[in-house]
């Protein structure tokens, strides 16, 4: 069966799609009529034979799909689609350094490393500093008079200083990496005026400056997560190059996904008053994971498959490209009650917007709730009246539910 809710020629990776909105009548209809659809693509990317994907749209088949990577390899690209359009064959096989591109056994072997990085304990002791980041970011933003942005004043800050606290980047070269970050995701928006050359040399700068940092405490070990990932040159240990590609990475997947996810969580509050009123009064456990299942902010990933296989009663060849859409998932009526609804007491909420439970399955997770709960606490304490003034103005792409503009007023 087809679907016959979409038009010819509708592509889900059309960066103009996410520009205007998340396509959720689009995602229903390919749920309910075509889980598993081919969508062509006019014309190749770059170094690829690509003339198209198939759409996966259910919460079973992506999971399905996240959790099998002996067939579904991540290694031939998991950003999905036009990402490859702007970039060199070079950077292609550089790309295969980031450890959301491997496949196991490497990505196993990388993944045990940087996880030292990611434990309770040491997420546990970033609380403090990060509290404090968060109430003086929100007693910032209610000095403002009239109107203010609140993804520059609010949501940029957390996810940036998090990231920056857990590497032991300086103060003073904070800023650096932050812009570095936001030009490699920001290519695809004709507002920000980025071109390639720019986007890669951004990442080129970034990684070299993480190389140097490993170089650093290499020669002069101190008592911090550089030190402990570039120990020694062995199997157990990044060596300068992972290193690089790791703060890559980390810059990326840390930043743009936190602060979209606090962005859109803002906008679903002072659009569901009843719910910041609840959030103001009980603080429930569950807010996090609902404003992740709702906000979707990684839109979707991209997988390969290794071999002939079946997946929602269609064949898939070997090469094929798999596009497993999370902001689909996340609204299956076969998982979720209501899904449509924004509901912060939302509970069991096994959402996907952290990926789909495989060994991908994002790594950054405590820490982006702890800063979800963190930033909503300060905004409630400083900021309890906070009104909309303004639609959000998204971000121009395919990949990443982003929002660049929203402006609130302090009330
Ligand atoms: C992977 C989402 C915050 C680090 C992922 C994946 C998703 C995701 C969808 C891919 C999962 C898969 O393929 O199965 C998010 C969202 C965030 C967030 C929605 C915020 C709300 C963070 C933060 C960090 C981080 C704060 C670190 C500072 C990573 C890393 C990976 C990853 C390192 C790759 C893991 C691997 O390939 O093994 N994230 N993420 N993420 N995320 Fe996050």
């Amino acid at each position: 069966m087809s679907c016959p809710a979409l038009p010819d020629g509708f592509d889900l990776t059309d960066p103009d799609l996410l520009h205007h909105r998340v396509p959720l009548p689009e995602f229903a209809a390919l749920r309910q009529a075509e889980p598993v659809r081919w969508i062509p693509q006019a014309g190749n990317v770059a170094g690829f034979q690509d003339e198209g994907y198939w759409a996966v749209t259910r919460h079973a088949d992506v999971k399905y799909v996240s959790t099998h990577p002996e067939i579904f390899s991540s290694y031939l690209n998991t950003a999905i689609i036009r990402f490859n359009e702007h970039m060199a064959r070079d950077a292609i096989d550089a790309q295969r350094l980031i450890l959301l591109n491997m496949d196991p056994p490497e990505h196993t072997r990388v993944r045990q490393i940087v996880q030292r990085v990611f434990t309770p304990r040491a997420i546990r002791a970033l609380e403090d500093r990060l509290r404090e980041r968060a109430d003086a970011i929100a007693r910032a933003a209610r000095a403002r008079a009239g109107s203010f942005d609140f993804v520059t004043e609010v949501a940029c800050e957390l996810p940036l200083q998090a990231i920056a606290e857990l590497i032991g980047i300086p103060q003073a070269d904070r800023t650096r990496i932050f812009e570095w970050s936001n030009r490699m995701i920001a290519y695809d928006d004709p507002e920000y005026a980025i071109t390639e050359e720019v986007g890669a040399e951004s990442a080129t700068e970034l990684i070299a400056y993480a190389m140097n940092m490993a170089a650093d405490r290499k020669q002069c070990p101190a008592e911090d997560i550089v030190s402990t990932l570039v120990a020694a040159e062995d199997e157990g240990n990044l060596n300068s190059d992972e290193f690089g590609f790791f703060v890559l990475m980390l810059a990326v997947a840390g930043n743009e996904t936190t602060r979209n996810a606090i962005t859109h969580g803002m906008h679903a509050f002072l659009t569901h008053p009843e719910q910041w009123e609840l959030f103001k009064r009980e603080r429930p456990q569950t807010t996090a994971e609902e404003i992740v299942r709702w906000a979707a902010p990684v839109n979707a990933f991209q997988r390969t498959a290794t071999q002939d296989t079946e997946l929602g009663g269609k064949r898939i060849r070997k090469g094929d490209r798999v596009g497993i859409f999370y902001a689909s998932a996340n609204h299956d009526p076969e998982v979720f009650t209501d899904p449509d609804a924004f509901d912060i007491t939302r509970d069991p909420n096994p959402h996907l917007g952290f990926g789909g439970g495989g060994p991908h399955f994002c790594l950054g997770k405590s820490l982006a709730v702890l800063e979800i709960n963190l930033i909503f606490g300060a905004i409630a304490e400083a900021m309890p009246g906070l009104t909309l003034a303004g639609d959000p103005r998204r971000l121009r792409s395919a990949w990443i539910n982003g929002v660049k503009e929203l402006q609130v007023r302090a009330g």
